[in-house]
């Protein structure tokens, strides 16, 4: 595995069905208890602010933004995805097919129009990260917010890390088998899409934040989020409320005029 190797152009085309079935046009559990109330907070939407939603999928952002009052856009490289967008919340927003890595070339696309960019659990499947980041860059205004919220890089390091249970202790443990090797990962056949795959990129944080620093733009928060899962017994519990199984952060383009 290299984390050079690049994916698919067409994104999550290929498991669009399965994961909009599962999905759906609200979203997921993790999506309506713990990643939307994440990044709406960090958003701060307020009515006309201008809102991009990158790797946007079906959609399960654009009402929460509408019902603020802000002005919502999505792209998303999945013509599949878009449809659902649009099929699902046709007066919510505007659902645009475009690549992350280059929004300059999305037609509808102005540079530095946008008050903050979001990638919700999007940016762990698009690669290179240089690109995205200085595509977002691109797409912001001076002192633009850019939220990022993923699956926890340390904790979650897809085929590399998962629970384990100490009998003599009575403890579950999170096992981490690697983690500072960048990985491109083709994650396994889908139940009810056997024939689709999705690549999902691991970097360890330090690549995140470097990357953010080189494009200019400065974390001004960080957070660390655990399941809202309560668990099944103490040692289910203990765990869950231990280990952060997803990561929030903003960050702001340092305005050139200060
Ligand atoms: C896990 S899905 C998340 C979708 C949505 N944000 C959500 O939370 O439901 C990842 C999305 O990233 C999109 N994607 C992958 N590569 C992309 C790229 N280069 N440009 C834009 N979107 C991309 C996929 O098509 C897919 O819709």
């Amino acid at each position: 595995m290299n984390s050079k190797q690049s994916h698919t152009p067409v994104g999550w085309d290929p498991v669009a069905d399965w994961y909009d079935g599962w999905v759906g046009p609200h979203g997921s559990h993790h999506h309506r208890k713990l990643a939307i109330p994440a990044v709406m907070s960090l958003l701060e939407p307020r009515p006309e602010v201008q809102i991009l939603d990158v790797g946007c999928g079906q959609g399960v952002l654009a009402p929460h933004i509408a019902d603020s009052g802000a002005v919502y856009t999505g792209v998303d490289i999945s013509p599949k995805m878009i449809a659902a967008a649009r099929r699902h919340h046709p007066s919510r927003g505007r659902f645009l097919r475009g690549d992350a890595r280059h929004l300059n070339r999305v037609s509808a696309l102005r540079p530095h129009h946008f008050d903050a960019a979001v990638f919700l659990l999007s940016i762990e499947d698009i690669n290179p990260l240089e690109e995205v980041i200085a595509s977002a860059a691109w797409a912001l205004r001076p002192a633009g917010a850019l939220v990022i919220l993923m699956r926890h890089p340390c904790f979650r390091v897809p085929r590399q890390s998962g629970w384990g249970h100490d009998e003599g202790r009575k403890l579950r443990y999170r096992r981490v088998d690697s983690y500072l090797t960048p990985l491109s990962v083709p994650m396994k056949a889908y139940e009810h899409s056997r024939s689709g795959t999705t690549i999902s990129f691991h970097r360890p944080l330090n690549q995140y934040v470097n990357a953010l620093a080189a494009h200019g733009f400065a974390v001004d928060y960080l957070d660390e989020l655990v399941t809202y899962e309560q668990g099944q017994n103490r040692a289910e519990r203990r765990a869950n409320e231990e280990f952060p199984l997803f990561l929030v952060l903003r960050a702001r383009s340092i305005d050139p005029k200060g």
